[in-house]
């Protein structure tokens, strides 16, 4: 987490309904439409993590029958699959293997075929280290409503829903923007917002409901105690975003990324995402050869406790395969990579 962003969680709490808060919440507002890209609609920060963001897309588009097609190549694109079936969802995955990314031909092909109503993508596939190209697939956007996951992309990859006809995109704050868990911001196109459902299964995901409190220019309708620390400090990840510049700041990233597959690939380590379809923020690493869940763990748990560094082990069924590293926000920086690089040679040199 960013020091600005510390220093502004540790102001005087303010009410949800005083004026400087509706300030704050209104510069939010506008600061997510920048990061979003998105000319026309509403972009809000809601209240809770980026699992919420994935579920209120559901809860507000998606009606028992409603045909749903999931590009799913990770543990995320899975539980968008599953969230819509709960909701009733005539669910359609278009499947791939962990690891490679989709072929946006195939998906808007099958979006075509089940005549769907909505389509899902997930951005950077955090579970695989996956890059996914959300940009063609937006190309080939047929009548379908076009939901995108970026919670590990936003501020850290190029991200453009005016650009890509992204309809519907969600975020979590505790990833490239470097503010802590507990928003999600989420953004819809004017397209999206006359799509939203009358009445809602979830009271509480209901976005028609939270942008008469939220919404710039609202009336500012009671729905819940918005989370007014939290926002104030994504205020204040959002202006460090943009003073640093989104070019430079996804520039960093890349640059990054590329530093450390370097550097990883020096140590006789192999990268699980091809090449050309690595996400900036995250990077999956395959195992070295012979190495067993119990070892992989010990590496981790080392890392952490002798030098304050944590990486990810794999989720799902990458468990035990990969481990996956995360350059995002103010930890996207040659020193991290350099760091994190020098302390792994020498725990990989102990074992030999
Ligand atoms: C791509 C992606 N989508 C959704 C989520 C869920 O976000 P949260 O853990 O904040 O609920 C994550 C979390 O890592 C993610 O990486």
């Amino acid at each position: 987490v960013a020091p600005e962003v510390l220093e502004a969680l540790s102001k005087p709490v303010m009410s949800h309904l005083e004026p400087e808060f509706l300030r704050t919440l209104d510069d939010v507002s506008a600061g997510l439409m920048r990061l979003f890209d998105l000319d026309d609609g509403l972009a809000i920060p809601l209240s809770g993590t980026g699992s919420m963001g994935m579920e209120a897309t559901v809860a507000n588009f998606v009606a028992p029958g409603t045909r749903v097609v999931v590009a799913v190549n990770g543990e995320f694109g899975r539980r968008i699959a599953e969230m819509a079936s709960r909701y009733g969802a005539r669910v359609t995955e278009v499947g791939y293997p962990w690891g490679q990314p989709f072929d946006p031909e195939e998906v808007a092909e099958q979006a075509e075929r089940s005549r769907a109503d909505i389509v899902y993508a997930v951005h950077a596939e955090t579970s695989t280290g996956v890059l996914n190209d959300v940009a063609r697939l937006g190309r080939l956007k047929g009548e379908w409503l076009y939901v995108v996951d970026c919670v590990t992309s936003l501020g850290g990859e190029p991200f453009s829903m005016r650009e890509w006809s992204i309809d519907v995109a969600y975020s979590a704050t505790q990833k490239c923007l470097s503010v802590p868990p507990g928003l999600s911001p989420i953004a819809l196109s004017s397209r999206a917002l006359d799509r939203v459902l009358d009445r809602p299964r979830s009271w509480y995901m209901d976005l028609r409901l939270i942008s008469q409190y939220a919404a710039p220019g609202s009336q500012r309708r009671y729905h819940h105690t918005a989370p007014t620390s939290m926002v104030r400090a994504l205020q204040a990840g959002l202006r460090l975003v943009f003073s640093e510049g989104l070019d430079r700041r996804t520039a960093r990233h890349s640059m990054a990324r590329d530093l450390l597959v370097e550097r990883l690939s020096d140590l006789g380590l192999e990268m699980f995402a091809p090449e050309g379809y690595r996400a900036a923020p995250l990077t999956a690493v395959v195992l070295p050869p012979g190495m067993e869940a119990a070892e992989e763990r010990s590496v981790r748990a080392r890392l952490l406790e002798e030098h304050g560094i944590e990486i990810g082990g794999g989720l799902g069924e990458l468990s035990g395969r990969i481990w996956r590293i995360g350059l995002m926000g103010v930890n996207a920086t040659e020193e991290s990579v350099e760091r994190l690089s020098e302390v792994l040679g020498k725990l990989l040199a102990d074992r030999q």
